[in-house]
């Protein structure tokens, strides 16, 4: 009890000097670690993928509370296809419990649900239950849910290329108009601004072809490796705010006039 209250209160202060400086608009997250986590107590690996989704039900809710704009979360990568049928089948049948379960009040909380990655790769009745989630929701203006779902940072790219290869074919686009601004907007990300703090659990200090073309100028934040994504808590979300609002965003530039020389 005692403990609890003083837990209570480091996480109030916490909250108070998040709150105390600018937020980041789009945090994204590499939601790693169940797995281990799993073993660690001597269960399945769904099981903490199970436990996985509890915690991002908290993550929702708190990055809601604080009024982020865009929560990009990595659930399941181009390459994790490569594990067991088993470990598949029943991330996907997670996913689908989840939506069942929660889009009603994400929907009330004006949350919307966005896709990204290529959802051809899943079941029928999976496509379906995702379109109803994004469907429902696609009007909401409060906190954009990106889903990354059959994800990968360079399919991200190539897809968008030969997008813009169809619409200069199709005399649609000129090569000249190519540039930086307009590729993003092939990009699944389309008209969102880049991630300013991207996240990653349990130590691993890799990209795992997330968001490769977004993150040119992301805060990257690796919690160390005790911290696997079940133990991703308040505190340890708080504390990654705090290190993303203490660095410095030069952008190559330099800092200010006082570092002019
Ligand atoms: C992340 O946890 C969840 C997904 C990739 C879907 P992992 O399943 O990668 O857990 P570890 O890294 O093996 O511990
Ligand atoms: C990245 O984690 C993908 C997701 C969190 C969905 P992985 O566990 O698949 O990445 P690697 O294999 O450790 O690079
Ligand atoms: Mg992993």
């Amino acid at each position: 009890m005692l403990l609890n209250g003083n837990n209570n209160d480091k996480n109030a202060q916490l909250m108070k000097l998040v709150k105390s400086k600018p937020l980041p608009v789009h945090v994204a997250i590499i939601m790693d670690g169940n797995g281990r986590w799993a073993k660690k107590r001597g269960l399945q690996r769904i099981a903490g993928h199970r436990q996985g989704v509890e915690t991002l039900r908290d993550i929702i809710k708190i990055s809601d509370e604080l009024g982020i704009k865009y929560l990009t979360i990595f659930a399941f990568s181009t390459e994790n296809w490569k594990r067991p049928v088993s470990e598949v089948n029943a991330l996907i049948n997670l996913l689908v419990e989840y939506l069942r379960r929660e889009v009603k009040e994400l929907h009330s909380k004006n949350v919307k649900i966005n896709i990204l990655g290529c959802l051809k790769a899943f079941p029928d009745t999976v496509q379906r239950e995702i379109k109803k989630a994004v469907e429902l929701t696609s009007k909401n203006s409060g906190l954009n849910i990106n889903i990354a779902l059959n994800y990968g940072g360079r399919a991200d790219i190539v897809r968008a290329a030969k997008n813009i290869a169809k619409d200069v074919y199709n005399n649609n686009l000129s090569p000249d108009d190519i540039d930086e601004e307009l590729f993003s907007k092939y990009l699944y990300t389309a008209h969102m601004p880049d991630p300013d703090l991207l996240i990653r659990t349990s130590g691993e200090f890799r990209i795992s072809n997330f968001l490769l073309y977004q993150i040119a100028y992301t805060e990257l934040v690796f919690t160390p490796s005790d911290i696997l994504w079940p133990d991703f808590d308040l505190r340890a979300y708080l504390k990654a705010i705090i290190e993303y609002q203490n660095r410095q965003r030069r952008y190559g530039g330099i800092n200010s006039r006082e570092d002019e020389t």
